[in-house]
């Protein structure tokens, strides 16, 4: 190169596929023929050749954002002329170039976004990206020569730069996603000491990397700043971020909530938000949604971590005024299996009628199998362990290994099943312990086996589902789907006993023995709806709409 007037670009850091691109912008911005707008396409785009030559951008957390949603959440922050900005985990910068997109066009000098831009990567190269693509959109907005030198590479949840105590107006961004719960992306032990130095108790073993990229800004931004990162819907519910949120609530509480989905990265298919946190003395939270057909809306928040329920109540599940007496676990025990259970029941799953000189101990139940007060043994098809059944038995051998047999005879008594990952709380009973649980699903064990039925009733209720939710909005596979934990039921919120809740625990038995219709549905969730004291059609209809 060397035509181009006064630029500051490493050349050689920078990998051959953006180099190639970058000459081709300084070619158009030095003939002028370029549409400016085009422009700034092209040099958004040298981010995506830098992810594209990335090895597994996953497993490194490097997924770019595009530069719409950049964009769109600076406008959240409500950034201002003469602000200072600043992007932790900036990859190739494109909310850097939005931000300063923003602060130019509201009429701020470049010389001076230059110097109220900061950003940092750890991976050296993308950091050169960065500074390349500040360069290019300086020049194409009429300023060459101007450095970018609060561009950075270091990791700011171990060693952020000593400039960076207190001094940013606005921080913006998408930190990496690296969910502990994923070999691929779990953090060296080295690391987790170095955090756990720095976080204390905060920094808890399985909390995912965004949620210490949130906690880590609020000792970054100025006193009335704004903070405003693209994080997984999870760490919303997730309890391994409780003590993160509980902190945040504390010193800079949610004011805004960009709600994403799960369709905002092309190439990573993961549903995520953006709390937008400042310290504006405001009790609701304003939502914003990235689905063009849901309207904007506000909702209350309690500053006690429960961003959960903020979600839930944003995505318009019924807030709850119920007559709660007791929680499940004063009526039950609530567990789960662990992967051995799958692995014994792998090998002794057969088709029914299968001739075979095992013995057989009952049905298999999977989470495919069961519906609200629904077992469709024998109705559908199911897989299991890489196999399909139409009517799967659990088989064992004459003298089988012991730990199995000891399992097998907890699991073979009256119980409730739940199912995980669904829209409402989906449970069926198990009377006579002829249903053999496959994982996840929960095992309810009432401690009086007379009351099975009304358990399932209130797990099955409107009630029932709108506190799961809230309780656990977020930590599902999408943002309206909730994963439900024994932990977590075992605080499930039963009514008083009254005659409305023995008529719904009949209503319940007869819709599993007889099967159900929308009508009986609807009744059985009128009278339960009575016996939490709660005459609201709205919940009614709202669960109804849920059910599948
Ligand atoms: C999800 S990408 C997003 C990049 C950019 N903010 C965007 O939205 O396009 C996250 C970036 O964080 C970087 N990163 C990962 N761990 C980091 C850390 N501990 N400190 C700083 N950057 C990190 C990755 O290299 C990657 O470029």
């Amino acid at each position: 190169m060397g035509t181009e007037p006064n630029l500051k670009i490493n050349w050689p850091a920078l990998p051959s596929a953006v180099r190639v691109e970058a000459e081709k912008i300084v070619t158009d911005l030095l003939r002028k023929t370029q549409d400016s707008e085009l422009i700034l396409e092209s040099i958004l785009s040298l981010g995506r050749s830098r992810e594209k030559e990335l090895a597994d951008p996953v497993a490194d957390g490097a997924v770019y954002t595009p530069y719409p949603v950049a964009e769109k959440l600076v406008n959240h922050t409500n950034l201002q002329a003469g602000q200072s900005v600043c992007d932790p985990a900036m990859g190739a910068g494109v909310f850097l170039i939005a931000a300063a997109e923003k602060r130019f066009h509201l009429g701020q000098s470049i010389e001076s976004i230059a110097k109220q831009t900061a950003g940092a990567d750890i991976d050296a190269v993308s950091v050169e990206v960065a500074k390349l693509s500040m360069q290019l959109w300086s020049w194409l907005r009429g300023t060459t020569g101007v450095s970018f030198d609060g561009l950075v590479c270091a990791d700011p949840l171990i060693n952020p730069p000593t400039n960076w105590v207190k001094s940013f107006d606005v921080i913006i961004g998408n930190p990496p996603f690296l969910s502990q719960l994923k070999s691929r992306t779990t953090r060296h032990k080295n690391r987790s000491q170095k955090l756990k130095q720095r976080y204390g108790k905060l920094a808890t073993q399985y909390v995912d990397e965004s949620a210490l990229f949130l906690l880590a800004s609020l000792d970054m931004v100025k006193k009335k700043g704004t903070i405003c990162l693209i994080v997984p819907t999870s760490i919303f519910g997730a309890a391994s971020a409780r003590p993160i949120r509980e902190r945040i609530d504390e010193v800079m509480p949610m004011t805004g909530l960009w709600v994403g989905g799960r369709d905002v990265f092309t190439d990573a298919k993961v549903d995520v938000l953006a709390p937008i946190l400042s310290t504006e003395q405001k009790p609701l939270v304003h939502v914003y949604f990235q689905k063009s057909e849901m309207c904007p809306t506000e909702v209350k928040r309690e500053n006690n971590g429960s961003w959960g329920a903020i979600l839930a109540d944003a995505l318009g599940v019924p807030t709850l005024d119920a007559a709660i007496e007791k929680d499940l676990q004063r009526e039950a025990t609530v567990t789960a299996d662990f992967r051995d259970a799958y692995y014994w029941l792998s090998e002794r799953v057969e088709e029914n009628g299968f001739q075979t000189h095992r013995k057989k101990i009952g049905k298999l139940a999977t989470v495919g199998l069961i519906d609200p007060l629904t077992f469709k043994h024998g109705k559908k098809e199911v897989r299991f362990a890489k196999k399909k059944y139409s009517e799967p038995v659990v088989v064992a051998e004459h003298n089988p290994p012991n730990d199995f047999s000891e399992w097998l005879k907890r699991r073979r008594v009256p119980k409730i099943l739940v199912a995980t990952q669904t829209k409402v709380i989906e449970c069926v009973v198990d009377e006579i312990g002829d249903l053999i649980p496959s994982t996840p699903l929960i095992i309810i064990q009432p401690m009086n086996p007379n009351n099975i039925w009304h358990l399932a009733s209130a797990l099955s209720s409107p009630v029932g589902a709108a506190w799961a939710a809230s309780e656990a909005a977020g930590t599902g596979l999408g943002a309206n789907t909730v994963r439900l934990r024994a932990s977590q039921l075992n605080l499930f919120p039963l009514p008083a006993t009254s005659p409305e809740w023995d008529r719904a625990a009949d209503l319940a038995q007869s819709i599993q023995t007889q099967g159900g219709s929308e009508k009986t549905f609807r009744d059985f969730g009128l009278v339960i709806n009575s016996a939490y004291g709660i005459e609201d059609d709205d919940l009614l209809q709202w669960w109804i709409n849920r059910l599948p």
